[in-house]
């Protein structure tokens, strides 16, 4: 398959562009601020994809069989930073991906989040009401209505958890943080009451591999990981991932009730229902032991 993946240089866009790549499909990437490039790409293209114009005219040079959006402002934090900015790759970005697809017959993939639910009553199904704490759930809970209106029969969009891998920038997955914090003395702090079913950025990417060529299945799904796990002992389990120490790689546990300003934007329990993608798919949710395997320190 021939596919355009946005955000190739991110953490899912580079995962998936390598592992396509690997199994012989034709990548045409796009990078923004990243300029250390990205292995496996057919071509790369540096784009902001907050102009339009721009955007659009690759996609008309290089038509495809899937759209794979992994382009995104992808922290609650750098959401409200700049909402204008956000806004703009977060929601106007899949919509105009969506038209585009629409037109020209591709498959659009679209990535969204865990963040749209409020994280009271897990396990989340697809079919479950929203309900964001924050910016950038609301965003993505746009980006899916736009994406799922204006692509009907080409899209599918696939809400993913809190995710894990070895990004080429070297730190967006929590392990890649965790390393650097230990090596410059600090002592990261993580909630024993805050839950996630975390899956490798791997893993999502054999499901995404797996969804694109299934054009049938269009809507929306969920995929994660087989287990879910408090954030302090994912800290705990990537601690002894990489053979330290209590002493050499310490944690704070803290609990939400430490610091409930701080958590009113962060969903407590965020367990997701995969059916029915894991019931159409050959990929099955990784455990978390195999997905730590793959992490490899920075
Ligand atoms: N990581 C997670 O834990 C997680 C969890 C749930 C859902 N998701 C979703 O999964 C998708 C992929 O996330 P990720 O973690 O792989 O993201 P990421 O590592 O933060 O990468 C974001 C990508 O978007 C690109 N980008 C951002 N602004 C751009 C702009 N103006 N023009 C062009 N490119 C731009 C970045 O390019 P440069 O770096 O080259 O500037 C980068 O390639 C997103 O939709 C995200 O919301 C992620």
């Amino acid at each position: 398959m021939n596919f355009f993946v946005t955000g190739a240089s991110g953490l899912v866009g580079s995962t998936f562009s390598l592992l396509a790549a690997r199994l012989g499909h034709r990548v045409i990437g796009t990078s923004h601020h990243f300029t250390g490039g990205v292995p496996g790409l057919h071509q790369e293209l540096t784009l902001d994809l907050g102009v339009p114009e721009a955007l659009q005219s690759a996609l008309r040079a290089h038509p495809v069989d899937v759209i794979l959006n992994c382009a995104a402002i992808a922290e609650p934090a750098l959401c409200d930073a700049d909402p204008v900015r956000s806004q703009q790759i977060n929601v106007e970005l899949p919509a105009l991906l969506a038209v585009e697809a629409a037109r020209s017959g591709s498959r659009l993939i679209h990535l969204s989040s865990e963040q749209v639910f409020a994280g009271e009553r897990p396990p989340y199904r697809t079919t479950d009401p929203v309900g964001p704490l924050n910016r950038y759930g609301q965003q993505k809970v746009e980006s899916e209505t736009r994406v799922c209106r204006l692509a009907p029969v080409h899209a599918a969009t696939v809400r993913a958890p809190l995710l894990i891998g070895n990004s080429l920038r070297r730190d967006r997955s929590l392990h890649e943080r965790l390393l650097r914090d230990w090596a410059s003395g600090k002592v990261p702090r993580l909630f024993t009451d805050e839950f996630r079913q975390v899956c490798s950025a791997e893993n999502l990417a054999t499901a995404l591999l797996e969804l694109c060529g299934r054009p049938a299945d269009c809507g929306l799904f969920h995929w994660a990981g087989a287990e879910v796990v408090s954030r302090y002992d994912l800290g705990c389990r990537i601690r002894q991932r990489f053979g330290l120490s209590e002493a050499q790689a310490p944690l704070q546990p803290v609990s939400r009730a430490d610091d409930p300003a701080a958590v009113r934007q962060r969903p407590a329990h965020l367990g997701l229902d995969l059916s029915p993608l894991s019931d159409r798919l050959r990929t099955r949710p990784a455990s978390l032991a195999d997905q730590l395997s793959g992490l490899v320190a920075p």
